[in-house]
Formats: C-alpha cells, structure tokens, sequence
C-alpha cells in the first residue's frame, strides 16, 4: 500500500476528518523517521487496534541538546515511506519544522515525575520537555484514539502517557516490547552510527542486563545487581551513564521487595550513546 503523504495541518485535519465521518477509529506512531523494525512492530500493532495506522516523521528540533546529532541524524524520506506502506501504514505525517514551530512559537510542556527519575533526564535535561511539548502537539494534531510507543525508550513511554493523562488528552497509550537484532541488539536508528566492533560490544549492554536481573530474582539485592553490570560494562570498555534498577511503573527507586521492577541502562560504545530495558 502506497501511504498518502501529508506534509501541512490542514491536509492532517482533512484526512482525519474523512476518517472519523465514515466511522474508523485510528492509532498515531510518532517516529523521527530512519524507520527500522521497532517502528513498523508499531505500526502492526496499531493495526491490530484500529482501523487505520498514521505515522508521524519528524526530527524534532526541541529534543536536541546543542552538541547533539540533529543535524547528522539519519533522513531517508523515500526508504522510510516504502517500509511503512509495506507495513500496512495509511498516512504519514511529514510536517516542516516552520509547520510545527511557527514564527513566534512560545510554549514548552513542563514535567515532573517519571521525567525527573534522575536517568535519561540526568545526562540530557530538556530532552523530555522537547519530547512532550512535541508529542502533546502531535496527539491534539491527529486527533488519534491510540499512540503507540516503544519500550525500547522506557522512560518515555512513562512520561507521555502521564503527560496525556495529566492534561486530559483523550487517547490512549500503548507500550509494545522492544524489537532486537537476532544477537539481541535493540533496534535503533542509531545503531548505523556503531563500527564493527562497536556493534559486537553494544551486545553486552542486553547480555549484563539480563545477568542482572538473573541474579535479582535470585535474591541478589537490585541495587547490587545494577551497580555490578554498570562495573563490568565499564570494564569492556563502555562509558557508562547509568545503570539502574527501578519501580516498573514510577521508575522511582524501589523501596519494597516485591514490587514491579525494570533495569535500565544508558551506555557509550564510542561516539554512540546506546540506551536499552529489560522488565526484572
Ligand atoms: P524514535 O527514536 O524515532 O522512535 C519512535 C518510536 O519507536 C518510539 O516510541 C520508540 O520507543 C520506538 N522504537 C524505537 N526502537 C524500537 C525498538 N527496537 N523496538 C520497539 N520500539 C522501538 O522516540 C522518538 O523517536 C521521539 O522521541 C518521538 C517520540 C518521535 C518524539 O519526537
């Protein structure tokens, strides 16, 4: 299927509106585009919960950090529109970033909570402000019943579905399991940036998180268990931002033994920050 490209509001709105008057209910995937598997694993999913799939391209300016990779970050418009039209994609929404922050543009989406857990907000303090003032807009734009977000970025997915609930955005957030290699990699658009050799240590970040949380259903203190594979993946080389184990759902360190919990783990290969989660 050949999805219909959207680049303005106004064709977003008609195309909705058409939509919602014959009946169909619809489910947005927000991407930055450089489309994978774990984007399209979105888009399968979404369809599996409405009638129609909108897909939403869009390097978002306000998630970057000055000396970070927005300008360098990878864009590939027409191989992206061909992996999701195969995925089953109806529309996509490609607006400019004129279209998106119009001269004079002046308000941020401010957070607490799951966004000050002291993890990914830690090493990059606006990036979730950037992230949810650009989600909250995408979700009043399409309008959809249903967002679809990967685990893959945990944190995240904690912070706009508080955010959506927070400011009475009716729609409804769905996390789906992070898609990875068959080494078990998580899919990541960054993951083209990794040499050879990077890409074979990047493997350990998923291999000490799962020896972790081994040794916490063992009765291995989490913090321990957390503290132990931040110390071995430095040792092979990794600069390591953190590694932690945390209440699933608040992502606040967990007090009791026995509540739900989620390791966590932001790490260097090189010049690449990899980012991956495992539930415990
Ligand atoms: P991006 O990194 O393009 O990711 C878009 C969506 O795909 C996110 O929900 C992310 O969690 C999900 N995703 C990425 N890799 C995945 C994988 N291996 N398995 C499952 N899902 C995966 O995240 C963003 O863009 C932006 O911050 C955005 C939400 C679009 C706001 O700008």
């Amino acid at each position: 299927m050949k999805p219909k490209l959207l680049r303005t509001l106004a064709a977003l709105r008609r195309e909705t509106a058409r939509w919602r008057a014959h009946g169909l209910n619809y489910a947005v995937v927000p991407t930055m585009g450089a489309i994978h598997s774990g984007h399209t694993e979105l888009v399968t999913q979404g369809l599996k919960r409405a009638d129609r799939v909108i897909t939403t391209i869009f390097v978002n300016p306000k998630q970057f950090a000055a000396h970070e990779d927005l300008g360098k970050y990878p864009r590939d418009e027409a191989g992206d529109v061909a992996k999701l039209g195969k995925a089953g994609c109806h529309a996509i929404f490609l607006p400019s970033p004129g279209e998106m922050y119009p001269h004079g543009f002046a308000t941020t989406v401010s957070l607490s909570g799951p966004a000050r857990a002291g993890l990914e907000d830690k090493f990059r303090p606006h990036f979730f402000d950037g992230v949810a003032t650009v989600v909250a807009k995408l979700f009043i734009q399409t309008g959809a019943d249903y967002a679809m977000f990967g685990e893959k970025d945990y944190q995240q997915l904690k912070v706009v579905t508080r955010m959506a609930k927070d400011l009475d955005i009716p729609i409804q957030v769905v996390g789906i399991p992070t898609v990875r290699e068959e080494d078990g990699l998580a899919k990541s658009s960054r993951n083209v940036y990794l040499s050879q050799d990077e890409r074979q240590q990047a493997l350990a970040i998923y291999r000490y998180l799962m020896n972790a949380a081994d040794r916490i259903r063992s009765g291995t203190n989490p913090q321990t268990a957390a503290r132990a594979a931040a110390r071995k993946l430095a040792s092979l080389g990794f600069k390591v931002d953190y590694v932690a184990a945390r209440n699933a759902e608040t992502l606040a360190i967990p007090k009791d033994s026995g509540e739900p919990l989620r390791l966590i783990a932001a790490a260097w290969a090189g010049k690449t920050r990899l980012i991956d989660n495992i539930p415990v």
